[in-house]
């Protein structure tokens, strides 16, 4: 193997450079070439990239966002798309392609590895955390540590004047942002995409946990079936007479920010990881880490496997409740 295109697509997750870092350190410390390819595939089909040298990777290890920039594109999906991105590839000799992103950057790489006849390996780097085969997705943890720390602050002024407060997460398909942070945060309850919503009974739930007690925080997941925090706020507020409620969206300031430790080491773990298993002829494969163990899964298992927040934690918070 001589040259590795790379590319950082889909959201951008904290601790995508510290993985670029990785892959870039991994390929030249081998004697292999790292192309990096500007906003993911779009880059790609418009053949702009650059050859990687390890100066182009110094002091990103601590940045959020991605050096390399990203997209979601959807010319990518086409067969007309993919030939711009083969003959691009071609034309610069490389040889694998490691892709950085979530499920649908997968669904693109595994098909232009049957297209091209070339190898490719994916790194799970989304903040919603909903990759099948991992446990954690890079960006997850600092997307959380984001998350908990806002919430701190909220309390603070919904205490303050005895308000509801509906805080709406990122996660459009899974909950996992919004059940891990409302344990972390202490929240009153939790709407998550996998658990049908009843906001008859979030009313009941909310009186029984006290009339203007302080600090009372609802976390809806954005991709909630009842709505975001605007819609359960304008269904909830006719069965919450007598009570003050506001709602607050925190939207794309859980993307950015710098990468936590834990980020940055899963992130460079896996780069190393992706590189190596190139090298050892894998291909179509995601990383995943499970404990302290690093594996590879089918792309095409991946994908097709659902990955869901895990509903047993809401019993952490129904257990922690205060019903007075
Ligand atoms: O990257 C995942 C994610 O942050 C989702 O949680 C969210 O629904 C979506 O991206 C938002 O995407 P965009 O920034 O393209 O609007």
């Amino acid at each position: 193997m001589k040259k590795i295109a790379l590319i950082t697509s889909g959201g951008d997750a904290p601790g995508m450079n510290a993985c670029v870092r990785a892959v870039v350190k991994t390929c030249i410390g081998k004697g292999i070439t790292p192309v990096g390819y500007f906003d993911g595939y779009h880059g790609m089909m418009n053949n702009r990239f650059k050859e990687m040298t390890s100066d182009d990777v110094v002091n990103i290890i601590q940045r959020g966002g991605t050096i390399l920039g990203t997209a979601r594109s959807k010319e990518f999906r086409t067969v007309e798309g993919r030939q711009k991105a083969i003959q691009s590839l071609k034309q610069n000799d490389i040889d694998g392609f490691i892709c950085i992103g979530g499920d649908g950057s997968f669904t693109g790489a595994s098909i232009l590895a049957d297209e091209m006849n070339i190898p490719v390996i994916g790194i799970p780097g989304t903040i919603d955390n909903d990759i099948y085969g991992t446990d954690r997705t890079i960006g997850f943890d600092t997307a959380m540590n984001t998350v908990v720390d806002a919430i701190d602050k909220i309390k603070d002024t919904a205490g303050s004047h005895h308000r509801i407060f509906l805080v709406e997460v990122m996660g459009r398909d899974a909950g996992f942002i919004a059940l891990e942070t409302a344990i972390a945060s202490g929240a009153a309850s939790v709407l998550i995409p996998e658990e049908r919503s009843n906001i008859e009974l979030l009313a009941k739930d909310l009186k029984s946990q006290g009339k203007r007690r302080s600090n009372l925080i609802v976390i809806v997941a954005e991709g909630d079936d009842a709505g975001g925090a605007k819609e359960i706020y304008e269904k909830l507020t006719p069965l919450m007479e007598g009570y003050t409620m506001r709602y607050s969206i925190l939207g794309h300031i859980q993307r950015g920010g710098r990468p936590s430790a834990f980020d940055r080491i899963l992130a460079t773990r896996m780069g190393v990881f992706a590189v190596d298993s190139l090298i050892n002829g894998e291909s179509k494969k995601v990383i995943g880490a499970n404990g302290d163990n690093l594996h590879l899964t089918s792309i095409s298992e991946a994908v097709k496997t659902e990955s869901v927040a895990n509903v047993e934690h809401l019993k952490i918070i129904k257990a922690l409740k205060t019903v007075i």
